[in-house]
């Protein structure tokens, strides 16, 4: 579809996205679609010039902003930058995660606390920044980006601890909907299945993943802008009665 053919769902809307600097990224993709759909969007990413960089490659009107979510300092001032910058967030998207392919006898505990620290305590710290600006603004989205994995079981590089801290994040969106929706805030959840990004690093080939897409009953991988579509649906009003859902797209590889 052209993009004269597509409103602009979010005109005038102020978007933060996580984790978004890089190229084959879903986060990336995401703040693309929502800057072409009118929103500025404010980058985050562990590297300052990463975030910056990526910021430019969508247009003059973004901001780049280095924020590791583990921290909860610079959460607090990557929210603060962005507030000072566009005056309101109404959306934010909760994408920043690491994956590491291990068998649960394999876990250590800094396995752990990596991949949960940056899932479930980075989704955590990024809400509680967003969320008194959203509030006395009575509305905003809050969108997480969880996994198949957290709903099947892992894939072909999610290990258990990856699967735990997905599965926490789908919880956190649960509660977060139910406490917030009274005030106008709005939560809701992605949960992607396979997708063509450099995520696996390296575990899995290209060709092994479009391999495996073949098999899905879409009979491909899915690619980052299938997920940002369905990040654009839940920060856009097209989705105002929808809070505490989870939306999969997976191509059809796991039906529940
Ligand atoms: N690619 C897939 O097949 C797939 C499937 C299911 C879910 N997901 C989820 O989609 C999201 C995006 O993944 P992707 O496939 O685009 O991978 P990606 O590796 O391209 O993107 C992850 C981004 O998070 C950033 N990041 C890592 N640690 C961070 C931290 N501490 N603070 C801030 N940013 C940090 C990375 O720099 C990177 O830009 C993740 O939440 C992932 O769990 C991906």
């Amino acid at each position: 579809m052209s993009d004269a053919a597509l409103l602009p769902l979010l005109q005038g809307r102020v978007a933060l996205v996580t984790g978004a600097s890089r190229p084959r990224g879903i986060g990336l993709a995401t703040a693309r679609l929502f800057a072409r759909h009118g929103a500025r969007v404010a980058l985050l990413d562990l590297d300052e010039d990463q975030a910056q960089a990526a910021a430019r490659s969508i247009g003059p009107a973004h901001l780049g902003i280095g924020c590791d979510v583990r921290d909860a300092g610079a959460c607090a001032s990557a929210v603060a930058r962005a507030l000072q910058w566009a005056g309101r967030i109404d959306v934010l998207v909760n994408n920043a995660a690491i994956t590491q392919k291990r068998g649960v006898l394999e876990v250590t505990a800094e396995d752990f606390e990596q991949v949960v620290s940056i899932a479930l305590r980075g989704t955590l710290q990024m809400a509680q920044c967003v969320i008194p600006t959203m509030v006395e603004q009575r509305s905003g989205s809050i969108i997480c980006i969880s996994s198949m994995s957290a709903q099947q079981g892992g894939g072909v590089f999610g290990g258990s601890h990856y699967c735990a801290a997905k599965a926490g994040v789908l919880g956190f969106m649960r509660a977060i909907a139910k406490e917030l929706g009274p005030q106008g805030v709005r939560a809701n959840a992605v949960t992607p299945g396979l997708i063509m990004t450099d995520f696996s690093r390296g575990a899995n080939s290209d060709d092994n993943k479009h391999a495996l897409g073949k098999t899905f009953p879409l009979g491909r991988v899915g690619q980052p802008e299938d997920i940002a579509g369905a990040c654009l649906y839940l920060a856009s009003d097209l989705s105002s009665f929808m809070t505490g859902a989870t939306l999969d797209v997976n191509g059809g590889a796991y039906m529940r």
